[in-house]
């Protein structure tokens, strides 16, 4: 049997992986490590109770460190385990400083054979000075398999002259995770138990670095969410990052519209999104999900990697600009008419995502 090793450390990896590692534990010798990049139990052991994902094998404890020091640090500790099991190859997933770390360490063992598989790759948001595409141009540079979510993703590869032979267009694993958990979600009881209705709020969340880690361009999300508010409660599960930064720059929510709680379970999250007018959004997964949902969404980013469905009239993009934010948003909150709209989007997804990749892999290490 050959010996497979998962490298996962944050919210979207433990929540995007969760389909896969039940697959990898009966196919191959499987190890599940864990970075401990996320480690706050709404951030990461939530997950794992409500995804019923097994213990990870062994948790690594690099949270909380600058980005190059929790680099550094994965990969040292990243390297005894490699050493001891010698996998034959290593799943990393996205494009967090946990799958950076865990490539490179990986990468270091190609002359013993060792091989780096990257699900989730492909995705470019063309902004060469944002930390995860610097990430994913290393990542993918190493890989020797990688999964690409869509045809638009492997076009990325192709133009980067990325072999065919290399990766597979399989869609994205979410698309497994939200359809299976939105199924389990009791829309009344959220409902009544978060005293929202159908429709009748907004869902906002933001923690990229590019949106909240400079005062003025925080300021100005701040002050349109709170525009929003006036016209439509806004939920706004708040993200460690973003509360630290808040706390430092001396901001705070002051309208009454705005209810901040804690970053919530995914089962509350995907029903909290499912039953939203709109979501306001800077999350690489939530675009995604708001797809799969068919809820609008506007993305507050300056790109995106998901520029289909952008096309496809599922998401705005406005950026930060407090204008362009409220322009944007201001016929979702007259208006039901493009909710309704949204909501009969055709979007195809693949089927059986992790099956597939799980075939693939087992197909591709024999
Ligand atoms: C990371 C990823 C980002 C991803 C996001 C998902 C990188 C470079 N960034 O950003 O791509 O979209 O995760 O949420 O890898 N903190 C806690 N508890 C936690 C985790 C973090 O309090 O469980 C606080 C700490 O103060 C930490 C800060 O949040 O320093 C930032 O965490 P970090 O993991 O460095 O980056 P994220 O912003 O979470
Ligand atoms: N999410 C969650 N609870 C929250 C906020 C987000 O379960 O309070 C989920 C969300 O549905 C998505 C994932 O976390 O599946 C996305 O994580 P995040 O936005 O932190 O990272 P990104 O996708 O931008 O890398």
């Amino acid at each position: 049997m050959k010996t497979l090793m998962t490298v996962i450390g944050t919210r979207p990896e433990i929540i995007k992986m969760s389909p896969l590692v039940p697959l990898f534990d009966v196919r191959f010798r499987h190890l599940l490590i864990h970075s401990g990049q996320h480690y706050s139990p709404n951030m990461d052991a939530v997950f794992f109770d409500e995804l019923k994902l097994r213990r990870p094998d062994a948790v690594l404890a690099c949270g909380g460190l600058p980005p190059a020091e929790q680099v550094g640090m994965l990969m040292q500790r990243l390297e005894p385990l490699l050493q001891l099991h010698k996998p034959d190859a290593v799943v990393v997933h996205g494009d967090t400083n946990t799958t950076l770390g865990a490539a490179l360490t990986a990468a270091k063992h190609k002359a013993d054979g060792m091989c780096l598989i990257h699900v989730e790759a492909g995705c470019r948001s063309h902004n060469p000075r944002q930390t995860e595409e610097v990430n994913r141009l290393v990542v993918d540079r190493l890989s020797d398999l990688m999964f690409v979510p869509t045809e638009a993703d492997a076009d990325n590869l192709r133009a980067e002259g990325i072999a065919s032979g290399r990766w597979r267009v399989t869609g994205n694993t979410v698309v497994d995770s939200c359809r299976r958990t939105a199924a389990l979600v009791d829309d009344l009881e959220l409902l009544a138990r978060r005293r929202l209705s159908h429709a009748g709020y907004v869902l906002a969340t933001l923690h990229r670095q590019e949106t909240v880690d400079e005062r003025g361009r925080l300021a100005e999300v701040v002050r349109a969410l709170e525009a929003i508010a006036a016209k439509c409660p806004v939920m706004i599960p708040l993200h460690p990052r973003t509360v630290k930064n808040m706390a430092e720059f001396g901001l705070a929510f002051q309208s009454p519209g705005i209810r901040v709680i804690d970053p919530v379970g995914y089962l509350e999250m995907i029903g909290l999104m499912k039953n939203a007018r709109f979501c306001v959004t800077d999350s690489g997964g939530m675009q995604e999900e708001a797809a799969v949902l068919r809820v609008p969404a506007l993305v507050i980013r300056e790109e995106t990697e998901y520029m289909h469905y952008v096309r496809a009239g599922a998401l705005k993009l406005t950026g930060t600009d407090f204008n362009a934010i409220l322009t944007a948003a201001q016929p979702w909150l007259d208006s039901l008419e493009d909710y309704a709209r949204i909501q009969k989007l055709a979007i195809d997804f693949p089927k059986d995502c992790s099956l597939v990749i799980a075939d693939a892999i087992e197909e591709f290490l024999d």
